[in-house]
Formats: structure tokens, sequence, C-alpha cells
């Protein structure tokens, strides 16, 4: 038995099988790549499902990480710490909005925005108790607590988990009429991601987004944009929004935001719209914690010089080009993103999406497949060109091109 093996087979006996990893076992990376157990060198192209924006152990990153791990990493809120204000701050400046709310992985930050709506609902809107509803797009991907799943299209993300939690409207992604027709006078927001990134990274069609801002505007509804995979530089723009010029009322923000370090999340809105909250109604340990806030100010500050937004634009430019060229040959149906994201549907004659991540991690490059038939491609951004070019030979080479 390989070290490779062992280690998977010891992984399987002793954790709960709710993934179903390629067989790599990494040990060390750095900046693009990853090194497996057994020193083989692999091109990551997920980067952590948009986690590892700025590349795995980023100096800045860890420079900051590390600086702050030798003054104070944890007071719980329970007390005030010197990075706190710096952080929503900046956060807020970044987001073209006032408040910040942070917490610690995306879900629970879009927990966070679920309650934050419902009591903006109740406390501004005047949505009679118990009413508040929420529109939601069909396949979307909004993270995996109870209330979540709820509104999920997905079998897989839902089977055997309920009951479910009430107060959401499902509506078809990108369908202007039924987004019109689902808003009531108890709607209190509707939550979208302007990209679907775990669906197959599915654009809305042009025009979409804008609408969606008119008529929440107009029928005094919070547009919640969960930009936690779209945002933070992966499209080619600090938010995947700013394409279609559209600013929500509240950002779901997470992934890159912890630079590939800690888990950082939050949710960014006006000071109205997250002045309704008194202490003791939301809160945890985590959240906001001295080293999530030191190393997100960083993150912040790398955003803040947009050369991570244009690398993504230049090379995504290049990467879309590439994978039109690829659609040509026939060998893929569809490709769709912006930026350095796309997703890539595989010609069925040529594997599922699984099978052709399983021939690129044989070949050295590591991505991830999504709905069957789709291959995903995320790559940090601060990956270079050559190796982006390299990894795309290694793709061609395993569809035969
Ligand atoms: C758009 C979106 N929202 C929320 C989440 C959930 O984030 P987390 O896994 O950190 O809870 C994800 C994760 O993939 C996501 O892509």
């Amino acid at each position: 038995m390989t070290t490779t093996e062992a280690l998977i087979a010891a992984a399987d006996a002793h954790s709960a099988h709710t993934y179903d990893p390629l067989p790599v076992v990494v040990a060390t990376a750095d900046g693009a790549w990853m090194t497996d157990v057994e020193g083989r060198r692999y091109l990551d192209l997920l980067a952590g499902y948009s986690a590892l924006n700025f590349g795995h152990r980023n100096r800045r990153l860890i420079e900051a990480a590390k600086a702050q791990l030798e003054r104070v990493t944890l007071t719980s809120r329970a007390f005030h710490h010197d990075r706190f204000a710096a952080f929503c701050g900046e956060l807020a400046e970044l987001c073209g909005m006032e408040s910040v709310l942070p917490m610690n992985t995306g879900a629970e930050a879009v927990e966070t925005a679920v309650k934050t709506a419902r009591k903006w609902g109740y406390r501004v809107k005047g949505v009679p108790a118990e009413r508040a509803k929420i529109v939601v797009a069909g396949n979307n991907f909004h993270g995996r607590t109870t209330t979540i799943i709820s509104f999920s299209t997905d079998p897989e993300a839902r089977a055997d988990f309920g009951p479910y939690t009430p107060g959401f409207e499902i509506v078809p992604y990108g369908d202007l009429t039924a987004m019109r027709g689902a808003l009531t006078e108890n709607t209190v927001a509707v939550l979208l991601e302007p990209i679907q990134g775990e669906a197959g990274v599915l654009v809305p069609p042009a025009g979409y987004l804008p609408a969606v801002r008119e008529l929440t505007r107009e029928r005094n509804v919070l547009f919640v944009a969960d930009e936690i995979q779209s945002g933070l530089g992966r499209t080619g723009r600090t938010f995947a929004c700013e394409h279609e010029g559209v600013v929500p009322d509240m950002y779901v923000l997470g992934k890159a935001l912890g630079g590939g370090i800690v888990p950082v999340s939050a949710v960014v809105s006006s000071a109205e719209v997250l002045g309704v909250f008194r202490p003791g109604e939301h809160g945890s340990t985590f959240g906001g914690n001295p080293l999530a806030c030191a190393v997100a100010l960083e993150v912040i500050a790398m955003l803040r010089s947009g050369e991570y937004q244009a690398r993504s634009a230049e090379l995504g430019g290049h990467l879309h080009r590439e994978l039109g060229a690829l659609a040509d040959t026939g060998r893929v149906t569809a490709v769709r993103g912006r930026g350095l994201w796309a997703g890539v549907d595989i010609a069925p004659a040529y594997g599922t999406g699984r099978e052709v991540s399983e021939k690129l991690m044989d070949r050295g490059v590591l991505a991830k497949d999504t709905y069957g038939a789709t291959l995903r491609i995320a790559p940090p951004l601060v990956i270079s060109k050559e190796d982006l070019d390299w990894g795309l030979a290694q793709l061609r080479g395993v569809l035969g091109v």
C-alpha cells in the first residue's frame, strides 16, 4: 500500500463520508501549486472553491497572521479588541456600505443575512409577525445548515434533513417574470448569487440583475447578493454585481475574505439595515476575532490595489478565449463564467466531469466537477499565465485535442 492509499484508508475509517475527494493527499502548498505526500506536484485549478483567491500561503497574508499570532488571537465579543474597528470600517468602505456583521463560515453569514432580512421586515418594513418571505433562485447554493438546505433544490443536499424551515419561495434563476410574480407585501428579501457557482458557474442573462435591483427597490425588498464565491476579485471585479452596475442592499461575503488561512465571513449593509440588531439578538464566539480581522484587513488592503481584480480580468479573458477554442472542437458543449472562473460542460463522449478531473489529476492538475458533466475551473488569481497555459494544455490532452 502506498502512503497515499494508507492515508486515504485511514481517513475513510475515521471520518463521515460527506465528500468524495480525488485520491490525492496534499502535504504542502505554495502559490498555485500543491505537493502531495509522495512529492508529486499539482497545479491547483480549484483554489479551495475560491477561498484561496490570493494563492496558497500568500506571503503578505502569512505575515499578517504571524504578527497577529504574537499579539492576541481571540477575545470573544465580550470585550473590544484593537483590530475590530479597522476591519469593519475598511470592509464597509470596500463594499461602499456602512456596517459589518462578522461571522466565520459562509453558511453562517447567509443565516445571518436571513435573520437580518426577517428582523428588518418586521421592525422596519412592517411585515406581520411570522409572515416574512425570502425569494431565492432554483439551483442555488448558499451552504449546508438546516435553514439553508430548506430552500435548496438539490435533492442530495435536502433529502432526509427535514422538517424544513418555512418562509422561502423558489423561482427559476434568471426568470424576471417569475421573480416579479413571487414578490408580495410580505417579501423581505431576494437572496441571489450574482453568478451561481456550485450550479456550474451559471451567469444570469444580461439585464437580469439590474432588473431585480429595480424591482426590489420599487417593492421595498432587500436585494441580498451572496458573493461568498463570486466576490473578492474572482470575476475580475471586486464584486460580480459590478459587471452589471448593480449595488445590492447587502453583500454576503466569506471564503477569500479569510485569505485561505482562517474562516472569515460577513454581512455588509447599511447602518439602517444592520441597525435592527440589539445586543443579545445575534452573535458568534469566533466572529470578528483578532486573528480573523488581521488576515481580512490584509485581504482588503490587497483588494484595494485592484491588482488581483485586474489580473483575474486579464488572465480570465485569456482563459475564456482558450476554452472557447476548445468548445469549437466539440469536446466541450458549453463554457460559462467571468474572469478566472469557468464552468466547462464536457461532451458526454469524452467522460463525466469526475472522470476528466481524475485524468487531470494524473497529469498534475487539480480541478473539480459539479452536476455530473461540468468541470469547474477557478485557479488562484496569482497563477502565472505560463502555469495556466500548462493546465489548459493538460485539459486539451485529457480531451484528446
Ligand atoms: C455562494 C455560496 N454561498 C455560501 C457558501 C457556503 O460557504 P461555507 O462552505 O463557508 O459555509 C458557498 C460555498 O461554496 C457558496 O458558494
